[in-house]
């Protein structure tokens, strides 16, 4: 029997192969993404997030506003002419988790850096209608309430730094002085401020 008709008309072969040819094919694709540049080097002046930034993005998760908003800027003229450039793997390397989400209720915030004043952030926070009236997003005026916790923040960034994300011990050693007294609606705002804002070319 000829190997085509054998692997044909046999289930077991044909499943074998089936898993071979795909995997061939799956591994062609993702292995070099392990090694390009591109996905794995960040893009110029891109640091690691300030202690209070980091603690925003805490807070971004803990409030689940990746629910309603992505933070991924598709290549296309759309998407671009609206948002600004399109996301780039290697503006995302220091993301532990990625939060580009996909579900969008509400405007991408990929590049929602330097867009509003903080003000109008605080506003808008505490209730979405004050600035934009046929707003559904809900409001969070919870947040000017509670304080960021710095050893909890300090402990973050040690994980991070183990798992390689470039902090200095020096940054680790003063973050709770840089958080000190400061609000979640603080960090939070910090951490819109600063999101996008690495890859210049914007409109
Ligand atoms: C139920 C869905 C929903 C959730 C959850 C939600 N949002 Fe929104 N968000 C919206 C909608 C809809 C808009 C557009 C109207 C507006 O500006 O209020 C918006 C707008 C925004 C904008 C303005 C973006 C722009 O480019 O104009 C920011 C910033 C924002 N949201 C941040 C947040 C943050 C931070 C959280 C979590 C604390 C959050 N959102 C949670 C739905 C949501």
């Amino acid at each position: 029997m000829g190997l085509q008709k054998k692997s044909e008309t046999n289930l077991f072969w044909l499943i074998v192969l089936i898993i071979l040819t795909v995997s061939v094919g799956g591994i062609v694709q993702i292995v070099p993404l392990y090694y390009q540049k591109s996905t794995t080097e960040a893009v110029a002046g891109l640091t690691p997030y300030p202690a209070l930034q980091l603690a925003g993005r805490d807070i971004y998760q803990k409030e689940g506003c990746m629910s309603c908003h992505s933070q991924m800027i598709r290549p296309f003229r759309a998407e671009t002419e609206r948002y600004g450039h399109y996301s780039v793997a290697g503006e995302f390397v220091y993301d532990h988790p990625f939060l580009w989400s996909s579900k969008r209720t509400g405007p991408d915030l990929a590049r929602v850096g330097g867009r509003y004043s903080d003000e109008w952030h605080r506003v808008h926070m505490i209730n979405p209608r004050d600035v934009v009236p046929e707003s559904i997003m809900p409001s969070y005026p919870w947040l000017d309430n509670n304080e960021i916790d710095g050893p909890t923040i300090q402990k973050h960034m040690t994980a991070l730094q183990t798992i390689g994300v470039p902090y200095s011990d020096e940054e680790i050693a003063a973050a709770a002085d840089a958080v000190s007294g400061k609000t979640e609606m603080d960090a939070l705002i910090a951490y819109l401020q600063g999101l996008g804002i690495h890859v210049k070319i914007r409109r």
